[in-house]
This record gives structure tokens, C-alpha cells and sequence, in this order.
């Protein structure tokens, strides 16, 4: 059955050697039941003409802001708020960098900022552009701003080159863009996910804290949420915007987040504990300013509640993952933990000076009693729907085995 009946896709084409492949995405969107509009950048009309996209998607083609009698049938805010999507493949480098700075300088741009709809990226460019810093930034904000990438893909390039870069193909953009919403594998389940560092006061002025941005926990709930779940977001302290779709409940310390996951977790399907909870808080904090005093001072502290290994004890647990993030010996020392804290899952990345922290990009092994999966490196948000998607699998077996 034809999986994006109805929708609206506008599909942006910027000027990349990739656009020879756009008519055919076209062709297939068409063929998933979908409705489409194309808008050309100057740049992409010298690699494929207006006409073959008016001839492929069934209606006249748009590459200005200034052409007067398109403006005129429809404008481009009607058409920014026609859109139910908008998909942009491929995506130059730079338009992806006019699109981090929120640029409104040709029709293509302004109608990403003037649309209310999800937008979705497949990149494409020579490898060493796809690597470069600039990119990396522009990608992490967008990703962070919840647009959605996909790919790129690895292999020859135009340029003769080999790396990340190209384009997806066609029927792999389909696929992915047939997924989410209400027809998503998480439907109609809740899922609880934790985020970010927590902070346990000194005294009014400190704290101590974990290194943690946030990034791999918000990218899971939003994967959730692309799914088609009710995401509930226990987050500690982070510079993130709440995901698309995803309600954020703001905890501070381990045990203001604890409360708020055994809040939450009532008709819970999946408990996924991203967060990088303290271990630890000071056993008295001070009501006013420690002052310094000769010499050396010692800290007495506590543990704090292991909030991951509460709810996989729980009477009515749900499917538990966690994550492990360590320095060395990454798979034993994650093995360990989904045995000792009785998970049904766990993600397991290395983590350094080099790695790990404060990066788009990430790279998981995903164990479980009898398996493993490694679900390669990529950004966080691309990563966490390998993540979802494998989650999905595993919980779909575990009911079979409960059932059988
Ligand atoms: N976790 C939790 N509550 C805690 C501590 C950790 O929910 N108080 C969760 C994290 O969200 C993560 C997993 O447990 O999913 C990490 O396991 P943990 O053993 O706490 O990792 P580390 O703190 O790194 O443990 P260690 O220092 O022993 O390596």
C-alpha cells in the first residue's frame, strides 16, 4: 500500500551533481501516493531543467522568489504552509550552511524559514566538504534545531573520490520518509527518556556535575518521537531545544529527575536512560558559600539513586535500555552493567578527549543477553534511529517470547 497517500512533499533541489538523480525521487514519491512541488535553485536548474521536474511531478516548477505570475497562483507562503514536508535532495554544503544561519535569500531558503512543516536534508558533496568543521557545525545545528538528515551515504564520488557524501539513493530516501508518524512502529506508545548531566549543590554557588551535553538523549527521544511515540524528556541542565513533538519535564539533580521518571513511567512501553546521572552528591550542602579555608578539604558524599536499575526493577517494568559510555574495554565493561542492572538493552560508545562528548557524531554497539548489534558511527540523530529501530526489534521479540 502506497505509505505517503495524501502527503505534501515540497522537494527543494539544490546544485550538486546529485540532482540528476532528483527526477527519479520525484517519480517515486509520486508513486507512494504523495503530492509533489519542486523548487529549483539557480544552481540546480544548470544541472536539471525546470521542465523535466514540471513533467515528472505534474505541475509547473518554481526557481525565484521574483517570478510575478507564479507569485500570483500560488505564493510562496501559501506554498510554505502547503507543504506537509519538505525534503531537500540533494543538499549542497552550502545551502545546508545558508540554512544554519536561518538565511532567507532565494525561494528555496525562505521557504524553510516561512514553513511550519518538518524539514528533511539529504546531503550531498565531496567527502573532504562533508568533513570539514564548517559543515560538522552546520549539520550539529540543524540537527539540534530538529531538521531531519539523511545520509550521506559512502562510495565513489562524482569528483572520482571515495568517502561520505553521496547522496542517498532515491528508493532509500522513500523508504525513510515512509516511516514516522501515526503509522510509526511506536505508534500509540509512551516512551520515557532521560538527558543530560544532573547537578548536586555544594552550596548555593556549586555543584558537581557530569560531562554530558545532552545531544545522544535528546536525538533518541526525537528518533522516538519520529517514530510515532508519546516522548516524555526527563532532562538535566542542557543548551538543546526541545525535539519536534517531544515534551521536555526539566529535572536538576539525580534525585529531582528520579521523581520525575516514576511520574512519567506509569503506561510506559520503553524507558530509555540517556542521562549521565551523578553517581555521587555531597552529603551536606552548605545552605550558604563554603569559604576557603588553609589547607586541604575533604568532601563527603553519597550515593545517589540508580534511576536505570529502579525502573528495571520495577513491578511493571518497561522495556529498559541504557547506555554505557566508557574509556576502555567498551563492550565487557557494557555487558556488565545490562547484567547488573537487569536491562533489556544497552548501548554501549567509547568515550575520551577525542570522542564521545559535545559531537554531533557518535558510534554505538547496541547488547542485549544473546546478541549484539553495531550500529556504526554517524551523527547522533541518524544514529538514534538505528538505535529506535533495532529497540523496536528487540521488543517486538521479547513479547513473541513471552507470548510463546
Ligand atoms: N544511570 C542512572 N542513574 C544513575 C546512574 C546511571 O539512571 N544514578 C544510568 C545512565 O543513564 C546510563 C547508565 O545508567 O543509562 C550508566 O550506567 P552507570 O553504571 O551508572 O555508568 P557509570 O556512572 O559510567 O558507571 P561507572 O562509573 O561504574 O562506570
Amino acid at each position: 500500500m502506497p505509505t505517503l497517500t495524501g502527503k505534501h512533499v515540497l522537494l527543494g533541489v539544490t546544485g550538486g551533481i546529485a540532482a540528476y538523480k532528483s527526477p527519479d525521487l520525484v517519480r517515486r514519491l509520486r508513486a507512494q501516493g504523495a503530492e509533489v512541488r519542486v523548487v529549483l535553485t539557480p544552481s540546480a536548474a544548470r544541472f536539471v531543467t525546470p521542465l523535466t521536474f514540471q513533467a515528472v511531478s505534474g505541475h509547473p516548477v518554481r526557481d525565484g522568489l521574483w517570478d510575478a505570475s507564479a507569485e500570483a497562483s500560488m505564493s510562496h507562503i501559501e506554498l510554505a504552509r502547503w507543504a506537509d514536508l519538505v525534503l531537500v535532495a540533494p543538499a549542497t554544503a552550502g545551502f545546508l550552511a545558508r540554512l544554519a544561519a536561518g538565511m532567507a535569500d532565494d525561494l528555496l531558503t525562505t521557504l524553510c524559514l516561512a514553513t511550519g512543516a518538518p524539514i528533511v536534508v539529504a546531503p550531498a558533496m565531496n567527502r573532504l566538504m562533508w568533513g570539514n568543521p564548517a559543515t560538522r557545525d552546520n549539520v550539529a545545528r540543524l540537527a539540534a534545531r530538529g531538521v531531519r538528515l539523511l545520509g550521506p551515504g559512502s562510495g565513489e564520488q562524482a569528483c572520482g573520490e571515495t568517502g561520505e557524501g553521496r547522496m542517498l539513493e532515491p528508493q532509500e530516501i522513500v523508504a525513510a520518509l515512509a516511516l514516522p508518524g501515526a503509522e510509526g512502529p511506536l505508534a500509540g506508545r509512551k516512551v520515557v527518556v532521560t538527558a543530560g548531566p544532573t547537578r548536586e549543590a555544594l552550596d548555593p554557588v556549586r555543584y558537581l556535575t557530569n560531562r554530558s551535553s545532552g545531544k545522544m538523549g535528546y536525538a533518541v527521544a526525537a528518533a522516538a518521537a519520529r517514530a510515532g511515540a508519546e516522548v516524555a524528556l526527563v532532562s538535566g541542565p542542557v543548551d538543546l531545544p526541545a525535539p519536534p513533538g517531544v515534551r521536555v519535564v526539566p529535572a536538576d539533580t539525580a534525585e529531582a529527575m528520579r521523581a520525575a521518571v516514576q511520574a512519567e513511567l506509569p503506561g510506559a512501553a520503553l524507558f530509555v536512560g540517556a542521562a549521565a546521572v551523578a553517581d555521587y552528591r555531597p552529603a551536606h550542602p552548605a545552605a550558604q558559600k563554603i569559604k576557603k579555608k588553609a589547607g586541604a578539604m575533604t568532601l563527603e558524599l553519597v550515593r545517589n539513586p540508580d534511576i536505570l536499575a529502579e525502573v528495571a526493577a520495577s513491578a511493571a517494568r518497561p522495556f529498559v535500555v541504557g547506555f554505557a559510555a566508557e574509556t576502555n574495554d567498551v563492550e565487557a565493561n557494557a555487558r556488565l552493567k545490562l547484567e547488573a542492572k537487569k536491562l533489556d538493552l544497552i548501548a554501549a560508545n567509547r568515550v575520551g578527549a577525542d570522542c564521545g562528548f559535545d559531537r554531533e557524531d557518535n558510534a554505538l554497539v547496541a547488547l542485549w543477553a544473546d546478541g549484539r548489534k553495531d550500529l556504526g558511527g554517524g551523527v547522533k540523530a541518524e544514529l538514534a534511529d538505528r538505535l529506535i529501530g533495532l529497540i523496536v526489534e528487540r521488543m517486538r521479540a521479547s513479547h513473541q517470547a513471552q507470548d510463546s
